[in-house]
């Protein structure tokens, strides 16, 4: 095996780093621990590059452990090694929008994963709607780029929640008021996602009358078997993110999973304790099966052709379409542009011509941008014009 890969992060002798590197070695893996604030980027004219400690970084595959106070300068160097082709467990982009609680939901949401009701506050004015909209007293109050519990506040009166928000806006922070799950009090379930399974899960409890379960505030972990309905939200909510390895916190709601936070850095001691399963190993297998293929973003691969890329065209937005085939929206262009449909959260890849349209597909298609969007709008007015001609026959008739 002539796989070199490295660990990105700044504590070696953290446990997760440890484990990792130790399960690397025990398959015959070159592994090194690299400190992300040591790298050193390099832009010039159409060429990029990277060096580590002064030297050329000549890894194949990355496993980054970001912390969040370097998150932004993390990013960075992952980005810069994903154009360079080195493979990452975890995109920048990913680990980006996993961190703002607010960007997470909104993608999360998006996918329809079930979330609970948030609200984004900017003003002290907005408190009381914000209550109002995520079903009253109690709530809880949260700062965007939080972590490890801190940052996360239980509140029962609407003065105890201005007071604290409006503290929270002084000192820079964004504010989230969420849905209070009552059900959930002190408990919570994380799941550990490696690819596209639930590797391991535990319950995490409170102590005492805390009501936030995080390990670092002290809390309790056990071993639990989840439902299938978990194990698939979770998932969901990893692939939604850009993650293949993540750590996906959930609610256990009276109406099912609430998908909470995305931790793109999961810790491994607590999870490997309470479930007995080897996380780490999990990983490097992951890591070994996957770093034969990377994946592309085909949006940005089609924009290195000037004049090309990806559109898409949400059913919604021209209702007048629904029920057409798809081959009925371009039969003006000789061929059919449309390379997927998304449907129901899956995408059906090159779909057949006479799949009828739905009112919550997305049609995705690729190619010169210029006559993509000029027959896109043909094909609308081709439908609104025929639409209007059949009431015009209908009206006649009467
Ligand atoms: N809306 C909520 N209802 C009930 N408990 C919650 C809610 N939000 C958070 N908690 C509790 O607080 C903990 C920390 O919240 P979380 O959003 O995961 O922030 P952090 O990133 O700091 O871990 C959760 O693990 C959970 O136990
Ligand atoms: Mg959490």
């Amino acid at each position: 095996m002539d796989l070199k890969l490295a660990v990105l992060s700044r504590g070696p002798r953290l446990y997760s780093t440890r484990r990792l590197v130790q399960e690397a070695k025990l398959r015959g893996i070159d592994v090194e621990v690299t400190d992300p604030m040591k790298f050193s980027l390099f832009v010039d004219d159409g060429a990029i590059d990277i060096h580590y400690a002064g030297e050329p970084f000549t890894h194949d595959a990355v496993i980054p452990r970001i912390g969040h106070s370097i998150t932004k300068h993390g990013v960075a160097v992952l980005r810069h090694m994903e154009q360079l082709g080195i493979w990452t467990a975890n995109t920048g982009q990913g680990i980006l929008q996993s961190r703002d609680k607010l960007h997470a939901s909104q993608i999360l949401a998006r996918n329809k994963i079930p979330v609970p009701k948030t609200t984004y506050v900017r003003d002290s004015i907005d408190v009381e709607p914000a209550i109002d909209f995520v079903g009253g007293l109690p709530v809880v109050i949260k700062v965007t780029q939080g972590t490890q519990g801190q940052g996360v506040f239980l509140r029962h009166t609407v003065h105890e929640s201005r007071s604290l928000i409006q503290g929270l806006l002084l000192t820079g922070k964004s504010v989230l008021v969420q849905e209070y799950i009552a059900e959930s009090h002190g408990k919570d379930i994380r799941a550990l996602v490696v690819g596209d399974r639930v590797v391991a899960a535990m319950r995490r409890k409170a102590r005492g009358r805390e009501f936030r379960s995080n390990y670092h505030l002290n809390g309790t972990v056990e071993k639990v078997d989840i439902s299938e309905e978990f194990e698939e939200q979770a998932v969901r909510a990893a692939r939604v993110l850009g993650l293949n390895v993540a750590g996906v916190d959930l609610l256990e709601g009276n109406n099912g999973p609430l998908v909470l936070e995305v931790n793109s850095s999961p810790g491994l001691e607590g999870i490997e304790k309470a479930s007995g399963v080897n996380v780490a190993g999990e990983i490097i297998d992951y890591v070994m099966s996957e770093t034969a293929f990377s994946e592309v973003d085909l949006d940005q691969l089609l924009r290195t052709v000037p004049g090309s890329g990806v559109l898409s065209l949400q059913l919604r937005n021209h209702p007048m379409m629904v029920g057409n085939k798809i081959s009925d929206l371009f039969k003006t262009s000789h061929e059919i542009p449309v390379f997927a449909l998304s449907r129901e959260n899956k995408l059906l890849w090159n779909p057949e011509p006479d799949v009828q349209l739905r009112y919550d597909d997305v049609i995705i298609c690729y190619g010169e941008l210029n006559q993509l969007r000029a027959s896109l709008k043909s094909a609308i007015l081709g439908v609104a014009e025929q639409s209007l001609s059949a009431m015009k026959k209908d009206q006649e008739q009467a």
